[in-house]
């Protein structure tokens, strides 16, 4: 069956931070671009993002890109890519002032210029205290953002598929992509979005863990996507554990209260912390945190009738600090946990946030792959961009406002090398004649499938696994027998069945559609992990308890299609600076 087609000189999966900034780029260079998402945009995830976006402004003190810079390659346990970092730290301040100047609606100081808050792991003068970095508006600061690349985008002429889901990447036999193949949610028709240049820019896959922090639409889609195709994932052992996820709910609490001056207690109400970080305390690294948080309720110092939680105290900021810098974490902690932080701390547990991995990218967005002798070829008209991405600037841990900086610069990044490629490859080449089948045949698959198992079923045991094989602290066993039950369970889902064949809405061939992602990115996690035999960053193995930079300081490159590993070099060399030598990383 010839499937419909649409042609764009670009097109952009996820309306989320990374894609929205990509998009104006090339609407505002006069390319005809189409960005494609799950939801309306500015529901994409990168509204959920409270604290800030780090950028080295020295609003609120001397501050510079280079202390941004080290501290970056020092919280990511010295896995990120220095030249990258280096990029981005740099462009920084840029991407924030354009952001004020699209009409971002920051908190000011009383002088006119952008309040900074304070977040963990960002320091003054290489780690010698605190600085204040973090550019925000209140506790909502995804929520301005995306409300305002939007506006943006619609003066800019950008044309959005809204409640589309891409489905599978299209590429002619050279490897050159030519665009993707996507669903119309209302409709469960399936098109062609042919482009000359794509772009994913899809976010996460956090629920690819049972307590989660991300939204229901974080399915790793672009992962999954370039699994399929035989792209590999680059370093998915490291996923972050917030500290501050409400207990039992998920839903995060911002590293921006400890900014602030709020603080984590254990049930005697010591400030446990000081032990851990005596110097940043409760604003040291977030995997240092997280573990000294899981440590306390390991330990039987957890608070609560069970013990299996942590205390966020902040009421000594006073009701007025809560109401102005804190509003949306007040109205949170009354929905979601029932308690004032007015007047009472709030229970959490570290929750999963984040994930370090993604498709291997360089930084100009390029996907980049090894071919011959470089392990870093760029696939030809092929870009991705935000959390779906692995630059990597993040490296083994993300410190907490770098999302937002790496959503913007990287974004910004790719839509110009898009904009460039697009300049010198001015012609739509053909599609395959097969182009479309392999969706086509995934979707039979579903349509046919008789007495299969259902997708919640399979999906809860992903996660379960997840969470039990592959959390915080990881264990030899439970990562040799993580591999196992994941390879089962990606076997079941090969054999989902979905009752409700309707096509207008449908919900339940979404969520299968979106467990063949989430299964992409278990798989690869779990084999990442089992095979890196080391401590680093926030994949901490109880066997090898220490960073073994001799053997391991090499990013991971799993190939779900064939089920290989390998592995490439960090680049350790900046592009102007001198290296930041690896050393133990204190707080
Ligand atoms: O804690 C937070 O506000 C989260 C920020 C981040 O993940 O960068």
């Amino acid at each position: 069956m010839a499937l419909l087609k649409r042609k764009f000189d670009a097109v952009i999966v996820g309306g989320g931070g990374s894609g929205l900034r990509a998009a104006l780029q090339l609407s505002e260079a006069g390319l005809k671009c189409a960005v494609l998402s799950k939801v309306f945009p500015t529901r994409s995830h990168t509204v959920a993002a409270q604290g800030g976006i780090g950028a080295s402004l020295g609003n609120m003190g001397e501050d510079n890109w280079l202390w941004h810079m080290y501290d970056t390659v020092k919280g990511s346990d010295y896995l990120g890519d220095q030249d990258a970092i280096e990029f981005m730290c740099r462009m920084a301040p840029q991407v924030v002032y354009e952001l004020e100047h699209f009409g971002m609606p920051f908190d000011r100081n009383e002088d006119g210029t952008i309040y900074q808050r304070p977040f963990g792991g960002h320091s003054q003068n290489f780690g010698e205290r605190p600085v204040q970095r973090s550019c925000c508006a209140a506790d909502r600061t995804g929520h301005a953002m995306l409300h305002t690349l939007y506006q943006c985008n619609i003066r800019a002429q950008t044309q959005f598929f809204v409640e589309w889901m891409a489905l599978d990447l299209i590429l002619d036999q050279e490897g050159h992509v030519l665009g993707v193949t996507a669903l119309e949610m209302e409709t469960g028709d399936v098109i062609i979005l042919q482009a000359r240049a794509t772009l994913f820019a899809t976010g996460g896959a956090g629920r690819v863990y049972a307590a989660s922090t991300n939204a229901f639409i974080n399915t790793g889609d672009g992962l999954g996507m370039a699994a399929r195709a035989g792209i590999p994932l680059e370093d998915m052992e490291f996923w972050q554990f917030h500290p501050t996820g409400v207990a039992g709910a998920g839903v995060l609490i911002t590293e921006g209260v400890r900014g602030e001056g709020g603080y984590l207690l254990n049930k005697n109400g010591e400030r446990f912390m000081e032990r851990y970080a005596p110097t940043m305390k409760d604003l040291a690294s977030r995997d240092v945190v997280a573990r000294a948080v899981a440590t306390e309720i390991k330990e039987g110092r957890g608070a609560g009738k069970d013990g299996d939680y942590i205390l966020l105290k902040l009421d000594h900021l006073g009701p007025e600090v809560i109401e102005k810098r804190l509003p949306g974490i007040r109205e949170i902690a009354k929905k979601f946990a029932n308690v004032d932080p007015v007047t009472d701390p709030i229970p959490v547990v570290p929750t999963c946030h984040y994930q370090m991995g993604g498709i291997p990218t360089n930084y100009h967005g390029q996907v980049v792959v090894p071919k011959g002798e470089n392990p870093e070829t760029p696939v030809a008209g092929f870009y991705a961009a935000g959390e779906c991405a692995c630059c990597s600037i993040h490296g083994a841990n993300r410190l907490g406002t770098n999302s937002l900086t790496d959503l913007l610069v990287f974004g910004k990044a790719a839509g110009d090398h898009m904009v460039q490629f697009l300049k010198e490859n001015t012609n739509h080449k053909d599609l395959p004649k097969n182009a479309g089948e392999h969706t086509l045949a995934r979707l039979a698959r579903l349509e046919n499938q008789k007495n299969g198992e259902n997708v919640y079923t399979v999906a809860t045991d992903m996660r379960k696994t997840m969470q039990a094989h592959c959390g915080v602290f990881r264990f030899p066993e439970l990562l040799v027998d993580g591999v196992k039950k994941i390879r089962e369970i990606a076997g079941r889902a090969k054999h989902t069945e979905i009752k409700d064949k309707s096509k207008v809405f449908n919900t339940a061939r979404i969520e299968a559609l979106e467990l063949d992602n989430l299964i992409e990115v278990a798989v690869a996690t779990l084999v990442s992990a089992e095979a890196r035999k080391e401590s680093r960053g926030a994949h901490d193995r109880a066997d090898y308890h220490k960073r073994d930079d001799a053997n391991w300081m090499k990013h991971t490159l799993y190939y779900n299609a064939v089920n290989r590993i390998s592995y490439k070099p960090v680049h350790l060399k900046p592009l102007s600076v001198e290296t930041f030598e690896p050393k133990a990383r204190v707080y």
